[in-house]
């Protein structure tokens, strides 16, 4: 059978599960199984399918027709122009997140950064700053050691691997650097609503990336409190958040001293985007500026080794901050 017949076929198969994307979908499918791109698949429909490739197909499709994610199938998603590796334990990148990164490209163009994405995932907001602002460097973190497997091989694959460490930590567990921009798109559905969410979604993508805690704000939170003791003074926060998270989380970052600065809109007209700058530092605990990551220090930042070092170097920033206000 021909290509043409046979993507018709698969068109039809996914329709009657109701997969709106039928047509496309098996088409991409095809390139698939082919390993050609779709736009040579549509100048070459009449190519004769041998059998082998035809099985192929018929497997990609039945995932597709249970609802598996496209871009979990192909194992790669496009994001900011690039294509990110992914599987089925990490969050597939969404076009939302997007709009954070092309606002912060704009904010902060031509700048030099420290940066620090929390519950990173796949990479692809660390790194597609980082492919932005060529300049800066970062850090990157998910307790998910899947993720930052993943992550690390999107890095190697854009080749940005000298200005990023990624490393299998826990938010709590970031002391003592001082970060100018956070970046944090963290899991926000609230726990009863996962189970209402799209199949693709719910029975695909990593509850660990989706569930937000009873009130959807649990990670949100720890981001914040978090924040406001490793970000410098006027440093920024730049947090996606769910479709009514807004006045929350506003509240929230105002009563943890920071301002809001920019919002972003999704393509419905909601704030799914809050980039905020801290204002000052409260009740500062040397103590707790006291462990430096060792594992850091290849970025070329410089390591303080000894307690009294790093007293008087929180010394100096603060005076500095203080001088700046
Ligand atoms: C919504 S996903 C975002 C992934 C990616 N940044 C993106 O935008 O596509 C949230 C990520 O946060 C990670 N995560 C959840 N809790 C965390 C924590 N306490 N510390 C670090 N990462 C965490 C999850 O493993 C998941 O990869």
């Amino acid at each position: 059978m021909d290509a043409f017949k046979l993507i018709i076929n698969g068109s039809k198969r996914l329709k009657n599960n109701n997969i709106s994307s039928h047509q496309l979908d098996s088409e991409i499918l095809m390139s698939k199984a082919l390993s050609v791109t779709r736009e040579k698949l549509l100048t070459n429909l009449e190519k004769n399918i041998d059998n082998d490739i035809a099985k192929k197909f018929d497997d990609l499709i039945y995932r597709r027709s249970k609802r598996e994610p496209i871009a979990q199938i192909l194992e790669k998603k496009e994001f900011w122009s690039k294509d990110f590796l992914i599987n089925d334990k990490i969050l597939i990148p969404r076009p939302e997140t997007e709009l954070l990164v092309e606002k912060l490209s704009q904010v902060f163009k031509n700048k030099k950064l420290f940066i620090l994405d929390i519950g990173t995932g796949s990479g692809c907001i660390i790194l597609s700053i980082l492919s932005e602002l060529f300049y800066s460097n970062g850090i990157a973190l998910d307790i998910s050691p899947h993720a930052i497997k993943l992550a690390q091989a999107n890095a190697n694959m854009h080749k940005l691997t000298s200005k990023v460490k990624f490393l299998r930590r826990s938010l709590d567990s970031i002391h003592g650097k001082k970060f100018d921009l956070i970046v944090s798109n963290p899991p926000y559905i609230i726990t009863k609503d996962i189970k209402n969410l799209a199949v693709d979604i719910k029975t695909y993508e990593p509850k660990l990336a989706l569930d937000g805690g009873n009130d959807g704000l649990d990670v949100i939170k720890k981001v914040i409190y978090k924040s406001k003791s490793i970000l410098k003074i006027k440093g920024m926060l730049a947090l996606e958040i769910g479709n009514e998270q807004f006045k929350k989380v506003s509240i929230i970052l105002k009563r943890n001293n920071f301002r809001v600065k920019h919002l972003v809109k999704d393509y419905r007209q909601n704030i799914r985007c809050i980039l905020s700058v801290l204002e000052k530092w409260e009740n500062l605990s040397f103590s707790s500026w006291i462990i430096i990551e060792e594992e850091i220090s290849d970025l070329g930042h410089k390591k303080v080794t000894s307690e009294e070092g790093m007293v008087r170097s929180a010394q100096t920033e603060v005076v500095a901050s203080i001088m700046e206000i």
